[in-house]
């Protein structure tokens, strides 16, 4: 794994700080990606990147993505939370990159939970 440099966190916060700014207001989803010690580690700058480059090829203007601390789970780190306006959020865990790029078309984008790669809905746990 490439060892994270304190200049490439920054740019990535400045990055989802301008989408934030830009796309706040008329949103339709936002997409949490937790970034705890533990999620750096396990590749959660891999997954907001994806994901940033994905929002950005696909010229998506109504997502907001964000980053947060520990979620509690080193364990199942990558993770990240979907939220549609609505419906109640879902966790993602044990991301990769292909992952971000599944949930991202089809449950951003469609609104179809990706179950397998889901720990939790709303407050249930599915497994
Ligand atoms: S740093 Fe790993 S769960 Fe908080």
């Amino acid at each position: 794994m490439k060892k994270l440099k304190i200049g490439d966190l920054e740019k990535i916060r400045e990055k989802v700080a301008k989408t934030r700014v830009l796309r706040e207001g008329k949103a339709r989803a936002r997409i949490t990606v937790h970034m705890g010690t533990c999620g750096i580690a396990a590749g959660a700058r891999d997954i907001l990147t994806t994901l940033m480059s994905e929002i950005e090829k696909k010229k998506v203007t109504d997502v907001i993505v964000t980053t947060s601390g520990c979620a509690g789970l080193c364990s199942r780190e990558p993770m990240a939370t979907v939220e549609l306006i609505d419906k109640p959020p879902v966790k993602y865990v044990d991301l990769t990159p292909e992952k971000i790029k599944k949930i991202f078309a089809e449950h951003v984008m469609k609104g179809n939970i990706v179950k397998e790669y889901a720990l939790a809905v709303g407050s249930e746990t599915t497994h």
